[in-house]
């Protein structure tokens, strides 16, 4: 926590009375986590052999390769192709002699890694096609609206920022969320989008050069899918004409609730804190 005091002493009060909500939120249960690493990934190192819904290159073609097999035996091959073809796995010698004696290289893959990969897989599969590339900076108008519900599942913490960053609903609202939703130490961005346009909103969102987001996101910044899904929802909600949504669970409601109650109990002690120096 040490690492989150801040030499300003407005930025600090504010901190102060951030971090009991921020610690709430960061607890709350993550959804959807890993897609776009293990897009990122995948082009990194898999791309140069494999696509997935565009055919075969050197490699197959991955597109429902966790419905055309057991997902234990992706696993066990993705830890060494090398062993299993050795080994006399029939699936992956079959694979062998298709793809014409090339074997595929060992990878060095995390446990993490590899579930972000199938969650890709699986992402790809329900979208029918992932071309390569398609995680790159973009207009936020051309987002798909899982990119955009994705963006609001950061903003609001229930999806996890992958450096650990807080979730921005503890110091912003936007009218999507609703009376009680987000924190109110900070500007509502429902129109930010709209004030900032795409030119300034897409570094706004890299540099986060204002007073706490420095500090708070200087050692956690947003990965470049991050941003990219983050912006497409800031952009989404500041041309959205409907009523605010009511269809949230109570049960956030209420963490959310607890957080901005003891944020204010934080904004007191911040202040006596000051005075005493
Ligand atoms: C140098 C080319 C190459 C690279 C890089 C590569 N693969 Fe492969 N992959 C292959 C080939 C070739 C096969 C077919 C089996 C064999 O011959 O080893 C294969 C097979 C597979 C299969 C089995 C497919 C099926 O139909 O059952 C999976 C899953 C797979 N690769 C995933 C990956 C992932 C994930 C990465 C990146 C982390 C990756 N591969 C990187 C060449 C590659
Ligand atoms: C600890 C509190 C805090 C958190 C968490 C936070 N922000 Fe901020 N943000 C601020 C402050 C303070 C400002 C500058 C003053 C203001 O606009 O109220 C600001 C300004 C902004 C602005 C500029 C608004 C404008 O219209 O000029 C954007 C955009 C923004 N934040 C986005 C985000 C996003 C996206 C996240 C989550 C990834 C986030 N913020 C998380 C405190 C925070």
């Amino acid at each position: 926590m040490d690492t989150y005091v801040l030499s300003r002493r407005r930025g600090r009060a504010l901190a102060v009375a951030a971090l009991p909500m921020l610690a709430l939120l960061t607890a709350l249960p993550a959804a959807a986590q890993g897609v776009p690493e293990g897009a990122q990934l995948f082009n990194q190192r898999c791309a140069s052999c494999h696509s997935v819904g565009q055919g075969d290159r050197v490699g197959p073609d991955l597109m429902g390769v966790l419905t055309r097999r057991e997902e234990s035996w992706v696993t066990t091959f993705l830890k060494s192709p090398g062993a299993m073809i050795d080994g006399g796995d029939p699936i992956a010698n079959e694979l062998l002699k298709k793809f014409n004696g090339i074997r595929m290289p060992d990878q060095q893959l995390t446990d993490d890694e590899r579930k972000g990969l199938f969650a890709f897989f699986r992402d790809c599969a329900g979208k029918g096609s992932c071309q390569p590339g398609e995680t790159g900076p973009k207009l936020a108008s051309d987002a798909t609206p899982e990119q955009i519900e994705h963006g609001r599942q950061l903003f609001e913490g229930r999806a996890a920022l992958t450096n650990g960053g807080p979730p921005c609903i503890g110091c912003h609202n936007v009218r999507d969320i609703g009376v009680v939703g987000g924190g109110t130490l900070a500007r509502d961005l429902t129109f930010s989008f709209a004030r900032l346009g795409e030119r300034k909103m897409t570094p706004a969102l890299k540099d986060m050069d204002f007073p706490l987001m420095k500090d708070l996101y200087g050692k956690a910044p947003l990965t470049d899918a991050e941003q990219y899904e983050v912006k497409a929802y800031l952009a989404s909600v500041s041309r959205d004409g409907t009523p605010p949504r009511k269809d949230r669970d109570f049960f956030y409601l209420g963490f959310v609730g607890m957080g901005v109650a003891l944020g204010f109990i934080g904004i007191v002690l911040g202040g006596r804190g000051r005075a005493k120096n």
